[in-house]
């Protein structure tokens, strides 16, 4: 697993920290003794998160689908750490969109905020990393894209498109000491996802599938990206880590 070294007095990017999987990444991260950095579009959202986080916690609002914003962020991170030791590329958008009802304006929203960010933050914060010890970037997937599952085309799309970004990219910085891998969650049950999405009948259809029997917290999915993260992982890059209670196998 990870030592107190690894996150202590560290500092990690978490983009889309201020809700979901994200609030908890930076949770665990600062709990463990970083200083997070994590962004929203939302001031008041992000303000809020801070405050539940905490004292290492700071939120810089940016939207990450403007890569001139995506540029401030790496700048003001700059500024204010000098360096960075982590990257969580966690920002994305799920919309169901059936395919025969996809605009462009939904093809271009997909890319804009699933993909591109995650390649273009990543450029932004390269120095920074390179100035760091941690050395290891974690990308957010999903097993949505394994089971093809549907509406969800586009969405899928491009996190499969995530994969080759991780795995080229692992072999692009590896030499430099700097990892980068893939978490894939299953339906985790989120504040969003329970309001929005998941019914009863849900709940019921994963536990009966799950080779583990109970829903998926964020707290199920933390723990993996740490280690990912973490010197535990010092050999581990390119690689995808599922996390969805045993549904997904391969
Ligand atoms: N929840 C699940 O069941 C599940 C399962 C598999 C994979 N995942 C993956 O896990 C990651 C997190 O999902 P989630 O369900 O936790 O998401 P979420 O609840 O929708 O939270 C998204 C976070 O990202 C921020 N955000 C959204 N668009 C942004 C943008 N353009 N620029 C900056 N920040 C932005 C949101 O804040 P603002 O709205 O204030 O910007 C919020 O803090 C995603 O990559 C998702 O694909 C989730």
């Amino acid at each position: 697993m990870w030592n107190d070294n690894d996150f202590k007095g560290r500092v990690a990017v978490v983009t889309g920290g201020s809700d979901g999987l994200g609030f908890d990444f930076c949770r665990g991260l600062i709990e463990a003794g970083c200083t997070v950095y994590f962004c929203g579009r939302s001031v008041e959202r992000g303000r809020h998160a801070e405050e539940k986080l905490g004292e290492r916690a700071r939120f810089v609002a940016t939207d990450v689908c403007d890569a001139a914003q995506i540029q401030d962020l790496a700048r003001e991170v700059g500024r204010l750490a000098g360096r960075v030791d982590y990257l969580v590329n966690n920002v994305a958008n799920d919309d169901r969109i059936a395919f025969d009802t996809l605009t462009e304006e939904d093809c271009d929203m997909m890319w804009r905020t699933n993909l591109r960010p995650a390649i273009l933050v990543t450029k932004a914060f390269l120095d920074l990393l390179r100035a760091g010890a941690g050395k290891a970037i974690v990308n957010i997937g999903t097993t949505n894209y394994m089971l093809g599952l549907s509406p969800f085309t586009t969405y899928n799309a491009t996190k499969s498109g995530l994969v080759g970004f991780t795995r080229s990219l692992a072999h692009e910085i590896g030499p430099e000491g700097i990892r980068a891998n893939m978490v894939c969650p299953g339906w985790v049950m989120t504040g969003k996802q329970l309001e929005k999405h998941v019914t009863e009948a849900d709940k019921r259809e994963l536990i009966e599938v799950q080779a583990l029997k109970f829903l998926l917290e964020p707290e199920h999915i933390t723990p993996a990206v740490m280690f990912l993260l973490s010197s535990g992982a010092a050999a581990i890059t390119g690689q995808i880590l599922v996390v969805d209670a045993g549904k997904v196998m391969y």
